[in-house]
């Protein structure tokens, strides 16, 4: 077992609005500060799970696939954190990453940063990432694979946990 695996939590899902509701789960425990790298193939259920992690989170407006918007930014109500949604799917080249500005978003600790089709960028990713990797099963089931790099990003993993199967 890798230290990895050791940090993992394995989830299935057999419909979409399961993908959205653990989602919901996982946003709700989501602290400032902390980034989450989702990946996953076209049609695996990431926009799904991001809409999800949006409502649990709190904010204001539904989380979209942005066509032509690679970064959005969304407010909730009940504090001053922000929530950007980033869409890495057209990033083709490193210069491209680089005008986005997603340095500056990823180290602003005021915020959550949630990155789809994030192994476009693997390098862009600090110790305070959440890896979210979805796997397509059947038509129906996805896997959803949830790790942390280190401790500190497994304890949000528990509460996550917690928050969906009571332990
Ligand atoms: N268990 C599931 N979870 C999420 N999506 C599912 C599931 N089963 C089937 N689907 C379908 O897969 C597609 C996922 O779309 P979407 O969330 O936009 O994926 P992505 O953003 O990864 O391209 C939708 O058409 C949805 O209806
Ligand atoms: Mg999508």
């Amino acid at each position: 077992m890798s230290l990895l695996d050791r940090y993992a939590l394995e989830c299935s899902s057999h419909s979409p609005a399961q993908t959205h509701r653990l989602g919901t789960r996982f946003g709700e425990v989501l602290p400032c500060g902390v980034v989450v790298a989702l990946t996953g193939n076209l049609g695996s259920g990431k926009t799904h799970l991001s809409r999800g992690i949006g409502d649990g989170w709190g904010a204001e407006q539904e989380l979209r696939s942005p066509t032509f918007t690679l970064v959005q930014e969304h407010r909730r109500s009940k504090d001053r954190v922000r929530l950007y949604h980033v869409d890495l799917y057209r990033v083709e080249k490193a210069s491209d990453l680089a005008s986005l500005g997603l340095d500056e978003i990823i180290e602003d600790e005021q915020a959550v940063v949630l990155v789809e089709w994030a192994d476009r960028a693997p390098n862009l990713f600090p110790p305070n990432t959440i890896y979210i990797k979805i796997h397509i099963i059947s038509d129906t089931k996805r896997q959803i694979l949830f790790s942390a790099p280190n401790e500190q990003m497994w304890q949000i993993l528990l509460s996550f946990r917690k928050n969906v199967f009571g332990v």
